[in-house]
């Protein structure tokens, strides 16, 4: 693509207000076909002849942007006329908003930058020739409607400037990036879905509050009859307290308020540079005050990267169905361009060890081949030299020490997209990048074949913190060097599939398997257990696993586990004979439990075990979020084993399947499907005249393992019947 376009500012600040550019050109006769290309320093939207260009909500996306700024390409031929109008609104977006509340230096020098935009449209007309009308100095901006947007605080919206045509200023051109500049790689963020307000509410304290039923990410529309000048100011919560009433402390320092100012009359608004995390709404104002606020004034508009659904699961249980549900609603919160931890507070980052602990499960239910292709891309863009790995990506941190179990997303993503896709160009892509950590590692430990000595996230909210503590009692050391070993395998494992020589990485995997089973021969958590066993390190796995059902049962049946070994804690369990146990701590009601939030009513996975208390108390105001997807994760256990759907590591993408379905009495009936790149997988599972009825549909050759027996089939549908026990 080459440019010719410049990259164009406001000759004057805006301040907060986000700039409208202005284009007027006529036709030089009929267009056959127009191309728009189209990038900013923020978030855009492009409209011309008064009608949007193309659906992507909040392009450009959200890249590492000193290393990669996509730009769009729209046709347009549809929209032009004779004389035409092109308009373009640049908020801050990712950009240039304040993003993360921990250290913002490595974000204040993009959010200096000036909301800068640079576009080409490409004509070709009827009779073959061309054209380009291109960003320059010809180009005028103004205010627009919207004069405040950022992603954290917000939006105020003046409806009266829609007609009001606002002064127009000059424009100027300035050094912006162009060698950094790729066409769009991940998928578009889009409107999915509209939820009606379910309920209104008035609060003990008297507020006026709007239930959507479910937690999403994305905004509200309002319609709403007005006299000019009146307003609409909404405050936006996830959850009310337990007297009832609107709760916002969780969002900390992000204001998450959408204030809109009316034009006389019948009008409906959608804002488009921003979004919030939320279930409710508090309307603080509204023309005619709040005894005129009707449900279906307001409806939610779901935001989300799209990707085809590819992953239901389904089962006797309405807890467990809504569970279920809840993961798949954690993942469309939290797939906006970027895996984010959670949609809502002063965070919506892209902390790589929340992805690498969901990625499996996310797998499962989407086709997320691209939109991981994208964000892993960034992430090898902002590897630093050594090889180490952000906390998050884009790494708008930059200046904190990677941890194990986060940077480990640059081995653990790729290695899984590759399975669930079966496309050998990720690991092409990010063969590096997962070399390149794991020899961070090996140069930054203090102890040769370990790693030792580095700052981590430790357990993260692992239940045996120490109090006050957000991270599990894990031996850090430990999570760390076990790690290092898995992210070696799995570069090893890399290497083979690509055909490489991987031989120094087998040399070293053999010392740091001999070296952490000296240093760590016994294991002092669950989680200690669980890494142990799973990543196969233990001398003993099959001890390591007793060990672990042990400490279960001793501490009343319940898991004990934070994001790092949680992900893998029913795996252990079912690979080495506590399959009971496994479905024990899945069906669990009460606290700790994955089922427990959902008999309080969530409608998301919670950050914590505990976000709310039994008594109906908030754990915290600090650390709680109501849409974090990690603990989502166990559900790949579900479709895995529970209902069976194996990838076979030699036939990835499910070239060939072993589909091992493994039954439990508390449940009637279980159903997993997966539609693959080979066609749909169907396992189920139901009790019958008592004994376990298996249907089973495969797209390709196979094996089926039914209580223990396998079996080798081609494509088709099956029956299987085996005793209760
Ligand atoms: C995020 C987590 C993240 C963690 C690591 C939190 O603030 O929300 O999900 O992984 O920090 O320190």
């Amino acid at each position: 693509m080459e440019w010719i376009a410049k990259w164009l500012k406001p000759t004057v600040d805006f301040g907060d207000v986000p700039p409208v550019y202005v284009k007027n050109f006529k036709l030089a006769g009929t267009v056959r076909r127009a191309s728009l290309f189209i990038t900013a320093l923020g978030v855009y939207e492009a409209k011309l002849n008064g009608r949007r260009v193309g659906d992507f909500i909040l392009a450009p996306g959200w890249t590492a942007y000193r290393k990669r700024l996509q730009y769009q390409e729209y046709d347009v031929t549809q929209l032009l006329q004779e004389q035409n109008e092109l308009c373009v609104t640049v908020g801050k977006g990712w950009y240039r908003s304040r993003l993360t509340s921990i250290d913002r230096e490595r974000q204040l020098e993009l959010m200096k930058s000036p909301p800068g935009l640079l576009a080409q449209l490409a004509l070709t007309y009827a009779d073959g020739s061309r054209d380009i009308l291109v960003t320059d100095e010809s180009w005028c901006v103004r205010e627009g409607p919207v004069r405040f947007s950022e992603l954290y605080d917000g939006e105020i919206y003046d409806g009266n400037r829609e007609e009001e045509a606002a002064e127009c200023r000059g424009t100027e051109s300035f050094e912006g990036p162009f060698e950094t500049l790729i066409p769009q790689e991940g998928e578009e963020i889009r409107r999915q879905e509209r939820i009606a307000a379910a309920r209104l509410i008035r609060t003990p304290k008297g507020e006026t509050v709007l239930d959507f039923g479910q937690e999403i990410a994305g905004y509200v529309a309002v319609t709403v009859k007005a006299r000019k000048g009146e307003r609409v100011d909404l405050s936006f919560a996830e959850v009310l307290d337990k007297e009832g009433n609107f709760y916002t402390e969780n969002y900390r320092t992000a204001q998450c308020r959408y204030h809109y100012i009316c034009r006389e009359g019948l009008q409906t608004y959608e804002p488009h540079l921003t979004f919030w995390g939320f279930r409710y709404i508090r309307v603080n104002q509204f023309p005619g005050g709040g005894d005129m606020v009707q449900p279906e004034c307001f409806t939610a508009v779901v935001l989300q990267s799209r990707m085809n659904r590819t992953g239901y699961l389904s089962c006797s249980d309405p807890l467990l169905n809504r569970f279920f549900e809840n993961v798949i609603w954690g993942q469309k919160g939290n797939f906006i361009d970027v895996p984010t931890d959670c949609p809502q507070r002063d965070e919506r980052l892209g902390w790589t060890g929340d992805a690498q602990v969901f990625v499996r499960a996310a797998c499962l239910n989407y086709d997320a081949e691209k939109f991981f292709a994208k964000w892993l891309a960034d992430m090898k863009a902002e590897q630093k030299e050594n090889g180490s790995v952000g906390l998050i990506i884009p790494d708008v941190l930059w200046s904190v020490n990677p941890s194990a179990a986060w940077g480990d997303a640059a081995t653990i993503c790729p290695w899984q997209v590759y399975l669930a896709y079966g496309n050998v160009r990720i690991l092409e892509q990010q063969y590096s990048c997962m070399c390149g950590w794991v020899d961070y590692i090996t140069g930054a430990t203090k102890d040769r074949y370990l790693w030792t000595g580095g700052e981590h996230c430790g357990d993260w909210l692992g239940l045996d913190a120490p109090a006050g503590s957000y991270r599990g009692s894990s031996r850090e050391d430990f999570i760390a060097s076990a790690f290092y070993a898995y992210s070696t395998s799995l570069v090893i494992k890399a290497g083979h599939v690509l055909g490489r020589d991987v031989s120094s990485y087998e040399a070293l995997y053999g010392k740091i398997l001999e070296t952490f089973r000296s240093t760590y021969p016994v294991y002092h958590t669950q989680t200690e257990c669980v890494l142990a066993a799973f990543f196969g390190l233990a001398q003993d796995c099959q001890a390591a696993a007793d060990q672990l059902a042990e400490m279960i049962m001793d501490c009343g049946i319940q898991l004990m586990t934070g994001f790092v070994g949680t992900p893998y804690l029913l795996h252990v369990l079912s690979d080495y004979g506590y399959t009971e146990l496994a479905y024990t701590l899945l069906l669990r009601r009460e606290y700790p439990s994955w089922l427990y939030p959902v008999t309080k009513g969530a409608t998301t996975v919670w950050e914590h075990w505990d976000g709310i208390r039994e008594n109906g108390d908030f754990w915290s105001a600090d650390m709680n979020s109501f849409n974090h997807y990690a603990y989502g994760s166990v559900t790949d256990w579900v479709y895995t084993v529970a209902a069976g759907i194996r990838i076979r590591e030699e036939y990835p993408g499910y070239e060939k399947v072993t589909i091992a379905p493994v039954p439990d009495s508390r449940l009637e009936w279980l159903e997993a499907i997966v539609d693959t790149r080979h066609g749909q997988i169907r396992s189920r599972w139901q009790r019958r005249e008592g004994g376990w009825r298996y249907e089973i549909t495969v797209p390709v050759e196979g094996e089926i393992v039914i209580h223990g027996k396998p079996r080798t089939v081609g494509p088709g549908s099956y029956l299987f019947y085996s005793p209760l026990k």
